[in-house]
């Protein structure tokens, strides 16, 4: 009998109001339309104790020192790998709103953190096997509408977050996708769902990697 094949690991990233959840829902209705099992994370979690305790600090009803709460963001992400792990290997793709490179785009962006510092409690994190940047400019976003009040959402501090992203992006361990966000809802869903789909057929018979190592 045939060794059954893995889901792919997709991870949507982007700075605020891209449409990264809007654009994370209609990739995992995609993959069960053409009978592919799919399940949607998101990162923060804020349903654990720990995700709890990032949600108070965002929703600025508690305070955390900044080395803490990075920690916290990736403590948050190493919970759910046995989870992840053991749907990636019965074959369910997952989709996933915010990964490893939010949390050093957005930590990196405040004064003294560096990239290197940022990444290393997520080294050895399942890989995505393919992380989809939804691009959009300042004036885009800000056509979007209003910022929300939570921690981070102001315009200078995701300016600097957009820089640490593209500086990331950089890289060519990882399988980095850029799509115009700017485009309709529908015009950035069929870019997504083409680049998903190959994904998987590129991942489904190889290893979960393991990220920045
Ligand atoms: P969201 O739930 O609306 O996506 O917002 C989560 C906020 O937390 C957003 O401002 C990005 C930020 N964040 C980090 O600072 N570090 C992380 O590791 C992650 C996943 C998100």
């Amino acid at each position: 009998m045939a060794a059954c094949k893995r889901g792919a690991l997709i991870v949507l990233e982007g700075v605020d109001r891209a449409g990264k959840t809007t654009q994370c829902t209609k990739l995992v209705e995609s993959f069960r339309e053409v009978g592919r099992a799919a399940h949607l994370l998101r990162f923060p979690d804020r349903t654990t104790t720990i995700g709890k305790l990032i949600s108070s600090y965002l929703e600025n009803k508690s305070d955390l020192e900044d080395h803490t709460v990075h920690l916290l963001f990736s403590a948050n992400r190493w919970e759910l790998v046995p989870l992840m792990k053991k749907k990636l290997e019965e074959g369910t793709t997952l989709i996933i709103d915010r990964y490893a490179f939010s949390g050093v785009a957005f930590t990196s962006a405040k004064p003294d953190f560096s990239i290197e510092w940022c990444k290393a409690p997520d080294v050895g994190l399942p890989k995505p096997d393919l992380v989809l940047y939804l691009r959009l400019s300042p004036a885009a976003a800000a056509q979007r509408g209003e910022f929300g009040t939570e921690r981070y959402e102001t315009s200078g501090f995701q300016q600097r977050v957009e820089g640490r992203f593209e500086q990331l992006m950089d890289e060519n361990s990882v399988n980095w996708q850029v799509v115009d966000a700017s485009q309709s809802i529908d015009e950035v869903h069929d870019n997504i769902k083409r680049l998903s789909l190959s994904a998987l057929t590129a991942a489904e018979d190889r290893p979960i990697a393991e990220l920045w190592r």
